[in-house]
């Protein structure tokens, strides 16, 4: 079929998003096409944008936080059927591999083939210009129909509503996981989140849910600062230094449990700071992108030892998507979890730079395109 959809042709150039004709195949075995109602802007699209994550294939076609309705099946197709709602996951799980049968989806095989280029048999679902297009995620949903592995697919129920649905694809679970499963918080905690964009003031809601006694949101926008109370950070500050302060009394010096990196654009310099914040035997958890080449650290690896501190790399949250989809969508139904909060403006595919703009400008916690 004949769509539109938001291409990198240089990625890496910063040359930004061209809105343009594409076309995208009908699913094949194991697929299924969707017609999206939204797409969170994620900063994981900015990073392919900026060179932050290089890519050695283009084009591109960018977006993997959606949610729509089932438009058709491939062959053979049972687990969806046309009118089935559906969140996309942006990391798809086999349910085969070792990772899946041991309960580490967010580690299937098949996710870590994400940025390959290419759908999972090797070839292309989407073309423009005469040309075989990349999708982010094996989605691309800055298009409104994706051609979507099954793997990826969500069954969650109609009552609830896609364009909030869509944020289950990444942001949500990456953020609220990295409190409740990888920073493993407990009752009582102290915990600090630093950069409450859309994928951390998802940890400050996972934070609350595990019952952290103290969450300190840091973040230089004096905007995210006052969401993130809202979200359930108790308190707030513009740097690490404000924040160690804060800590500092709220723990008689001891430190935080947990802290939490979800920065837009992780850099060495952020992660010492943390440890020196985090108390003895205490958590980091990284889940913020830092440039993919970026090597160097500054870190007191003695320290990092003698006071038994853990420093846990964080993917999708550690989530198991088909378990945790549809929870959050529950919770959000249930009105324990804050989605609509996230979502402070929609645009139109065709405005999708100015929503990057925006991103970079700190002027949303979530931006998200809205289809018709
Ligand atoms: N690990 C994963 O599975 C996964 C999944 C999705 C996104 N990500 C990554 O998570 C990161 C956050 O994504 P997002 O969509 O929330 O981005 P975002 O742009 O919405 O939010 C980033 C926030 O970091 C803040 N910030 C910037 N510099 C800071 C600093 N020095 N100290 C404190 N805060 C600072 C910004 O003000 C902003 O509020 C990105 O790197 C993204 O690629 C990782
Ligand atoms: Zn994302
Ligand atoms: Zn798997």
């Amino acid at each position: 079929m004949k769509t539109r959809g938001a291409l990198l042709w240089e990625p890496g150039t910063r040359s930004g998003w061209s809105v343009e004709e594409i076309e995208i195949d009908a699913p094949k075995e194991h697929e299924a096409l969707i017609r999206l109602a939204a797409s969170g802007v994620c900063h994981s699209d900015d990073h392919l944008d900026t060179g932050d994550i290089p890519l050695p294939w283009s084009p591109v076609l960018g977006g993997h936080e959606g949610a729509g309705v089932v438009e058709e099946v491939g062959p053979g197709v049972t687990y969806v059927q046309p009118g089935d709602h559906v969140v996309l996951s942006f990391l798809p799980s086999c349910g085969k591999c070792r990772m899946c049968v041991t309960g580490k989806s967010n580690m299937c095989e098949l996710g870590a083939g994400v940025l390959a280029g290419v759908a999972p048999d090797g070839t292309h679902r989407v073309h423009a210009q005469g040309q075989g297009v990349g999708c982010m995620s094996y989605l691309g949903t800055f298009s409104p129909y994706v051609c979507a592995p099954l793997d990826a697919v969500i069954k969650i129920p109609t009552e609830m509503p896609l364009d909030k649905a869509a944020l289950i694809g990444c942001g949500v679970p990456t953020g609220w996981g990295s409190s409740v499963y990888a920073a493993e918080i407990e009752l009582g905690d102290t915990v600090v989140v630093v950069g409450t964009g859309g994928v951390g003031m998802n940890a400050v809601q996972g934070a609350k849910h595990k019952g952290a006694r103290n969450v300190v949101a840091v973040d230089p926008s004096e905007f995210k600062r006052e969401a993130a109370t809202e979200f359930g950070a108790t308190h707030t500050a513009k740097d690490y230094d404000e924040a160690a302060a804060i800590v500092s009394e709220l723990t008689g010096g001891q430190g935080a449990d947990r802290v939490i990196i979800t920065v837009g654009v992780v850099t060495g310099d952020l992660m010492n700071p943390a440890q020196e914040m985090t108390r003895r035997g205490g958590t980091m958890v990284l889940t913020g992108a830092a440039p993919v080449l970026q090597r160097d650290v500054p870190f007191d690896l003695f320290t990092f030892a003698m006071s038994g501190k853990r420093l846990q790399g964080s993917l999708y949250g550690t989530t198991v998507a088909r378990r945790d989809v549809p929870l959050l969508a529950d919770l959000y139904l249930r009105g324990e979890l804050k989605l609509d909060e996230l979502i402070t403006r929609t645009y139109s595919l065709d405005d999708i730079n100015q929503a990057f703009r925006d991103m970079h400008d700190g002027k949303n916690v979530r931006g998200v395109i809205v289809y018709d």
